[in-house]
């Protein structure tokens, strides 16, 4: 293991020059797939004897290298690349899980995949218990001798909670299950979930890490800490029908999970990311430590200024020491909280859609994690295909607008939230 910082590994990890013709950039290795030298040598690679490159739906030199730094940044034996976080997540469970396996998720996570849990994996026999996760023990109870997955999102988007990690990790240990979380809203510059008990964790590298709101793609870094022998996973143990009687954890050990995500998952789902996106997800990358210290000391700065505004009804950011997650953020997210601020208007459902409409700095879109300030009121949009309870236990209020806030300097975005909010003037009183 590396025992170099994070602002080094994200400039460095993976990358040896000197097996890219001295390029100190990642090249865009722009191929689909790679001449075998005999026919001996691609029988060696299709059966593992050799490890190299077949076909960029399963692995690509660029992709590579974006794939060994996250890795070396969560503290994981190895990283897999997805077109998209989406693709990451239902990859990740679709090679896990099988029909009649169920899984037991917080119910505060980002509207698709709630919405990928509830609706669309039990269409497959794959079921979801949802908890609420301020609350460990919760998990413990809701485990059934079919559960095979534990699921959450470390900063809940755009819930804003702040998970006890530990002590979730504690439920999925005794149950025998792996402890999957989506870490995209901290970034590995703020959280490592490893650290804290995870065996696997998700980024979509659409937000933070690429943070320039350009490239979409995925990634699941495999802590390669879970036991896939404990008897509950035939599908590692047992040869593989999938892949000419291969037995993962025998063969691969550690790195079991990470082998079973590219020789099945994306030979079968194929939701490979293309290496120009890999190539832009890496250039913000590097600069990710950095950034997201600015994201979080503006949010922070922005949350403030917010609650005192006599037009703002509440605030929610867990670097505030009025929030409730402000004890869990001060032990999981001492360095910064991100760029995730959620607050709510006097006027309610009307001043939110006024103000969202208003604003022109902070542009109305569905997305987070870009250099520029964003905002979205995610009741109508993201999150607009849940019931109102699903809604509320995913922590969307009505009046709840979500700002993803950007690099610019932080008296223009109070400026420009200041000029929208006098278009609720009449609905304040
Ligand atoms: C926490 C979280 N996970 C996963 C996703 C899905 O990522 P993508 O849009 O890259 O598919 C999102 C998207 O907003 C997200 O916020």
């Amino acid at each position: 293991m590396s025992t170099q910082k994070i602002s080094t590994q994200a400039l460095h990890a993976g990358h040896d020059t000197a097996q890219t013709s001295g390029t100190r950039a990642v090249p865009i290795y722009q191929s689909s797939s790679y001449v075998f030298n005999d026919t001996e040598h691609a029988a060696n690679l299709f059966s593992l004897k050799e490890l190299g490159f077949i076909y960029t739906r399963l692995n690509n030199p660029t992709n590579d290298i974006l794939q060994q730094r996250l890795a070396a940044i969560e503290g994981g034996v190895g990283a897999v690349v997805f077109a998209s976080g989406t693709s990451a997540i239902s990859t990740g469970l679709l090679t896990l899980l099988k029909a009649g396996d169920h899984i037991v998720a917080s119910s505060s996570l980002y509207g698709g995949t709630f919405t990928l849990l509830n609706v669309t994996l039990p269409r497959l026999g794959i079921t979801t218990t949802f908890v609420d996760a301020s609350n460990p023990e919760n998990f413990k109870e809701a485990v059934q001798e079919n559960t095979r997955a534990f699921f959450v999102e470390s900063l809940g988007n755009p819930k804003l909670d702040v998970l006890d990690l530990e002590a979730i990790a504690v439920h999925s240990k005794a149950a025998g299950v792996p402890f999957i979380v989506d870490n995209t809203v901290a970034s590995p510059a703020l959280l490592n979930p490893i650290k804290h008990g995870a065996n696997l964790v998700i980024h979509s590298l659409t937000k933070y890490i690429g943070g320039q709101g350009n490239s979409l793609g995925g990634a699941i870094i495999d802590a390669g800490t879970f036991d896939w022998t404990n008897g509950k996973f035939p599908e590692f143990t047992e040869p593989s029908a999938g892949y000419h009687g291969l037995v993962y954890s025998e063969t691969l050990g550690a790195a079991a999970f990470t082998f079973k995500l590219i020789l099945e998952g994306l030979r079968d789902f194929g939701g490979a990311l293309s290496p120009f996106n890999a190539f832009q997800i890496i250039q913000g990358l590097e600069t990710l430590p950095i950034r997201i210290k600015q994201h979080s000391k503006n949010a922070l700065k922005l949350a403030q200024w917010l609650e005192s505004r006599e037009e703002v009804a509440w605030v929610n950011y867990p670097g505030l020491e009025s929030s409730k997650y402000n004890t869990l953020a001060k032990k999981y997210l001492s360095k910064g909280q991100s760029g995730l601020v959620t607050f709510g208007l006097k006027g309610g459902f009307e001043a939110a859609k006024k103000v969202t409409d208003a604003t022109q700095l902070f542009s109305l879109l569905a997305n987070i994690g870009d250099t520029k300030s964003l905002i979205i009121h995610p009741a109508s949009t993201t999150h607009q295909q849940l019931t109102d309870e699903q809604q509320e236990s995913s922590g969307v209020s009505k009046d709840l607008i979500r700002l993803s806030v950007g690099l610019e300097d932080i008296e223009d975005l109070k400026q420009d939230l200041q000029e929208a909010f006098k278009e609720i003037k009449t609905l304040v009183h």
